[in-house]
């Protein structure tokens, strides 16, 4: 029988392809989500990729009643936890509504979890708990100082996990660092559809490309990097699916608590990724450059060499692999799942 992994935001951009992985590894995802960004269709997509549905609970994770039960009736091998909000202006305007998500919800989970006797959590972080980095590659060790309520969300829960695995030593923990996740599967069945006006580069450069926005604003040029554009570390959202997969595997080695970084451990402007777009697409994106995004780094990216050491994880997959798979995706699919 395999291993079954209760995936929570398992409906999501990251855990949706986290699912792909865990069946392609011999694991049978759980997911449990309550659609809050989301859509239930993706069901059907990750059937179609893997031959199998993955299992399916609809529901919230600070609903400690609903967890309960869903330990009792399943045998549980481990938790990846994905469920949480992830819009760095939103966290500004209603910071305690992201807490109560992301810390609270995490909170939750844990104690149902030490109540069904589930000790193996695998927790998505994020680079944003860096803040703005003395230097780039960042290793683990690097100072934390989050700018913003998003990013202080992740520390707390960073934090509080680590308090937790110290006072239950049988615990397995893994705070999973990610840098700027990108790309899609590359079948082009799932993918990242924001709600709204995409945030973000890559989906942003997306629906340039399928003339849903007439050009690309860039956020400033007169940073101190090479072309004056803002620099990120872009890991292939595969990729990252993998390196849960392997932190997985590594927790059922042994018990502890291993914070690591998931990145490519390279910079890339955002001049860069639009040529790269471009080559992949074939479609020319506009832009045009305007000032600076109040709250945005210059320039960061990974240190990646320990999640190397400690899970024979590095990520494989490039830009243009990132470009053309991103693409795939939005032209096949330009209204999501929809
Ligand atoms: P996403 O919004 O696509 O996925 C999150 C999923 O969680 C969604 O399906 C949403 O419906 C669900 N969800 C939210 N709150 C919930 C709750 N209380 N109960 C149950 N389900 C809930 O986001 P993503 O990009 O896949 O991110 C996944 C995780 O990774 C998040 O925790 C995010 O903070 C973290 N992360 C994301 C990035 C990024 O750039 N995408 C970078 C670093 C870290
Ligand atoms: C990348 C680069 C922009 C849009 C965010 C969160 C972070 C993490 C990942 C969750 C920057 C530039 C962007 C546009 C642009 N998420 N840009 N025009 O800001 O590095 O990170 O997502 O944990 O917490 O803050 O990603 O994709 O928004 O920006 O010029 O329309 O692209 O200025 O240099 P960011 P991003």
């Amino acid at each position: 029988m395999s291993d079954t992994i209760l995936v929570t935001g398992g409906a999501g951009f990251i855990g949706s392809h986290t699912c792909v992985a865990l069946a392609a590894a011999g694991y049978n995802p759980l997911v449990l989500d309550n659609l809050c960004n989301s859509d239930l269709r993706v069901l059907d997509r990750l059937e179609r990729i893997t031959g199998q549905r993955p299992g399916w609970i609809e529901g919230d994770v600070r609903d400690r009643a609903l967890l309960d039960r869903v330990f009792a009736e399943h045998r549980m091998a481990g938790v990846i936890h994905f469920a949480g909000l992830k819009a760095v202006g939103d966290s500004v305007a209603d910071p305690l509504g992201y807490y109560d998500n992301n810390v609270n919800g995490t909170w939750v989970l844990a104690q149902a979890m030490e109540a069904a006797g589930v000790q193996t959590l695998v927790f998505s972080s994020s680079a944003t708990v860096y803040g703005d980095p003395d230097r780039s590659p960042i290793p683990e060790h690097a100072p934390c100082r989050p700018a913003n309520p998003y990013g202080r969300s992740k520390r707390i829960v960073e934090e509080t996990l680590g308090d937790w695995q110290a006072a239950r030593p049988g615990w397995r923990v893994a705070l999973l660092r990610y840098f700027n996740p990108v790309g899609a599967h590359e079948s082009g069945l799932i993918g990242e559809h924001p709600q709204g006006r995409p945030n973000n580069l890559m989906p942003f450069v997306c629906q340039v490309a399928v003339g849903m926005h007439d050009r690309l604003m860039v956020h400033g040029n007169d940073y101190p990097t090479p072309d004056g554009t803002g620099v990120r570390d872009y890991v292939h959202v595969m990729d990252l699916a993998e390196g849960h997969v392997a932190a997985l595997r590594q927790l059922q080695k042994a018990p502890g608590l291993l914070t690591l970084n998931l990145g490519a451990g390279s910079g890339l402007s955002v001049l860069q990724v639009v040529q790269a777009f471009e080559r992949a697409s074939g479609r020319a994106i506009a832009y045009e450059v305007g000032p600076r995004r109040p709250g945005d780094v210059p320039a960061y990216w990974a240190d990646p060499s320990l999640a190397e050491r400690v899970l024979g994880w590095k990520a494989r997959r490039g830009l243009d692999a990132m470009c053309a798979d991103s693409w795939r995706w939005q032209q096949g699919n330009p209204n999501g799942y929809a």
